[in-house]
């Protein structure tokens, strides 16, 4: 939903190692472009049908981490460095990881807030499972 929020993304995944995949829009184009201040080309996805490409990366064998506050979630400090492929899911700002993905997960990580929000900014949750994951934090 907002442009920034991917740029954020981009750069944290060139931090930790990771590709960003993206849907093919012109709209998300312009904003990773806007957003990439790394002076050289990162690692982008274009992911026409985000369901299928998430179910044909599970047969292949890598493990789906989907990034939501919800009851079967693993906390955070839980997590453990990823020792093979993973994809990591992010929710839209407004609606969160949508149903039919959720079923394509083959786990879920949360960060514990003790605030008054409800939720992190997407790029920030985003960020923080990253570097964990990456075995950085
Ligand atoms: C602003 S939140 C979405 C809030 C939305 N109202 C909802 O119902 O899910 C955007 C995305 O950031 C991630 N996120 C934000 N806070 C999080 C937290 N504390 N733990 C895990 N993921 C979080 C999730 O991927 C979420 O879908």
């Amino acid at each position: 939903m907002h442009g920034a929020n991917l740029g954020t993304l981009l750069r944290t995944c060139d931090a930790v190692g990771a590709c960003l995949a993206v849907p093919p829009w012109r709209w998300v184009d312009e904003a990773v472009a806007r957003g990439n201040t790394l002076r050289r080309p990162s690692c982008v996805h274009r992911v026409g049908n985000p369901l299928s490409w998430l179910a044909a990366q599970r047969s292949a064998g890598a493990r789906i981490l989907g990034v939501e506050l919800a009851e079967e979630a693993v906390r955070l400090a839980d997590l453990p460095p990823a020792r093979h492929r993973t994809i990591v899911v992010l929710g839209h700002e407004a609606t969160g990881i949508p149903a039919e993905a959720l079923d394509t997960l083959d786990a879920a990580v949360e960060i514990p807030m003790v605030g008054t929000g409800l939720s992190l900014n997407v790029a920030v949750a985003g960020s923080l499972v990253l570097y964990k994951l990456a075995g950085l934090l």
